[in-house]
């Protein structure tokens, strides 16, 4: 029946005119009745198609390995001053969301863009990592204030190893392993952090799925898609 008077907003990722709302074309029976999961949704709003299982199960690997790192991290920090200063759920949350940025969980999308560029151009690690020197531009997805050559992020083995037996291909994470043993040459400090390996395992996903074109994985890439998984992953965390 008619449930949704006319609107001038087209979504190409949502209809919800018939008896039940579909995402990307998928009834939202069919994807209960399937058994699929958040991972599977994620695919259908964000990638507008249905991704092999491997895949979907990925996207939720992230989103659990991320879903919190402690309050002294300043998205828990900001969380935790602004609910004990007696604001509501929604306030909290937003004061730890927004400091997500190029410092904090948010380096995912130029983790992607950068580490692809130099991949594509046949950059080697030093080269790469020099240029970006020159230019004065930390190398996103490298770093971390606690984990070291020696002391590895839980987070970031446990998503190679994931990839490492199920996806075809990590062409892209092993690149950023090599730029990771580069660094680690100059500090201690200067891992491959979770941020980078999941730029970089994205990259491989979207490049060894089948599922995209050349031209669609350059757009999402330029456009930045990849930090929405931290944020939604953290969202988690911090309303908790
Ligand atoms: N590339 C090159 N050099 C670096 C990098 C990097 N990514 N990170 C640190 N350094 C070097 C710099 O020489 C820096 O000196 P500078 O301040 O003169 O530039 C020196 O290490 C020490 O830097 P600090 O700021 O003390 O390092 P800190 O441990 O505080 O920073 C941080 C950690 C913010 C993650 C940093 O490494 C960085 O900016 N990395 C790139 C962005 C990134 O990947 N962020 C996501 C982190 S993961 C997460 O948030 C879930
Ligand atoms: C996190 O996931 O919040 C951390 O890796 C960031 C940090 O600063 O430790």
């Amino acid at each position: 029946g008619k449930v949704r008077a006319p609107t001038h907003i087209i979504s190409t990722i949502s209809d919800d005119r018939g008896e039940e709302p579909c995402y990307a074309g998928v009834p939202m029976s069919s994807i209960v009745e399937q058994g699929l999961g958040v991972g599977d949704v994620i695919s259908l709003l964000w990638f507008k198609r249905s991704l092999p299982r491997y895949c979907t199960k990925f996207i939720e690997i992230c989103i659990m390995l991320c879903a919190d790192h402690g309050p002294c991290v300043s998205g828990a920090h900001n969380t935790i001053v602004t609910a004990r200063a007696g604001k509501d759920l929604v306030s909290s949350l937003v004061s730890g969301l927004l400091t997500i940025g190029p410092r904090f969980g948010g380096a995912i999308d130029d983790a992607a863009r950068y580490f692809k560029d130099a991949y594509d151009r046949g950059l080697t690690p030093y080269e790469f990592v020099e240029s970006m020197k020159k230019k004065g531009i930390r190398v996103p997805g490298i770093g971390h204030r606690i984990k070291r050559g020696d002391n590895r992020d839980k987070r970031v083995e446990l998503l190679q190893l994931f990839a490492r037996t199920n996806f075809p291909s990590v062409k892209y994470m092993e690149y950023a392993v090599q730029v990771e043993t580069y660094t680690l040459s100059k500090a201690n400090n200067l891992v491959l952090n979770v941020d980078g390996a999941i730029g970089s395992l994205f990259l491989d996903l979207l490049a060894g799925s089948g599922m995209f074109t050349k031209q669609e994985i350059d757009e999402i890439v330029e456009i930045g898609y990849l930090n929405g998984l931290f944020v939604l992953a953290r969202s988690i965390g911090l309303i908790g």
